[in-house]
């Protein structure tokens, strides 16, 4: 296997998607048995989805929840938390993964770009997103102590924007590393590259002179846009890839 190395001049991006949950147990989303099989995503992950069913949007994401809660980080995501401990401030994650499994696994710099299953809001006042972790009960639609509006998962749902503050972190950071001096580099794992801004950021690296590494089971949509192709789980492959020097 190639190897990443990981010196006092390196600085690394990563994305992760749902591949990198995987074997923890957490389905992913396309692919064999996703997620998006047996759940329209209109459905259960729009605004207009939730305006006409909140309580079928709730059961899929307590479902959800519920499963998260039940399983543990693995291999690969261990692999991450110890990069990060390697590299310190010149790391970052971005994941697509609103599991949890990063930050329980001890990852700290992290940005969870499309939100995260244990913090919910109110889908009508401005209060503050707050830490959640209740899996509500089937027909359950909880609402705001403070204005009575329905209560929504704190996700970014499909036609929604990312928030704006994270974006402009993994754009400071890749602005940062491309231009320090030292090496850039960008690392994707687990993630098929079905869903933009996150499947665009390689192109952006390598237009900014970065390098680029893909981890994955099998290639995704923008995989010809990689320099260097790793194919296997990443609960595998990342504990082996890095030699931190
Ligand atoms: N190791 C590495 N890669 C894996 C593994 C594994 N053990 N298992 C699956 N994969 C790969 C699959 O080959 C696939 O390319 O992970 C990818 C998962 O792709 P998706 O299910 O599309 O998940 P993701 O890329 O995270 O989806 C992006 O789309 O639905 C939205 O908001 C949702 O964040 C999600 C976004």
């Amino acid at each position: 296997m190639e190897q990443l190395i990981l010196d006092s001049k390196t600085w690394l991006l990563v994305l992760t998607g749902a591949g990198v949950s995987a074997e923890s147990g957490v389905p992913t989303f396309r692919g064999m048995d996703g997620l998006w099989e047996n759940h329209p995503i209109e459905d259960v992950a729009s605004p207009q989805g939730f305006v006409k069913d909140p309580a079928l949007v709730w059961r899929f994401y307590s479902q959800r929840r519920a499963a998260a809660s039940a399983v543990h980080p693995n291999p690969g995501h261990d692999a991450l938390v110890a990069w990060e401990r390697h590299l310190g401030d010149r790391f970052l994650m971005a994941t697509q993964n609103v599991d949890g499994l990063h930050r329980r696994a001890g990852s700290q710099r992290v940005v969870e770009m499309h939100g995260t299953l244990f913090k919910t809001r109110c889908s009508k006042c401005k209060r503050t997103p707050f830490d959640d972790t209740t899996a509500y009960p089937e027909g359950t639609v909880p609402t705001c102590g403070d204005c009575g509006g329905k209560l929504r998962p704190h996700i970014v749902w499909f036609g929604e924007y990312l928030d704006p503050a994270d974006m402009q972190r993994i754009e400071d950071f890749a602005l940062r590393g491309s231009t320090s001096g030292g090496r850039f580099v960008f690392l994707a794992a687990g993630t098929s590259g079905a869903v933009y801004p996150a499947a665009g950021i390689v192109d952006r690296v390598s237009e900014a002179g970065g390098e680029t590494w893909l981890v994955n089971l099998d290639p995704p949509q923008n995989a010809s846009s990689f320099d260097h192709h790793v194919t296997g789980k990443s609960g595998e492959v990342l504990p082996k890839l890095a030699k931190r020097v």
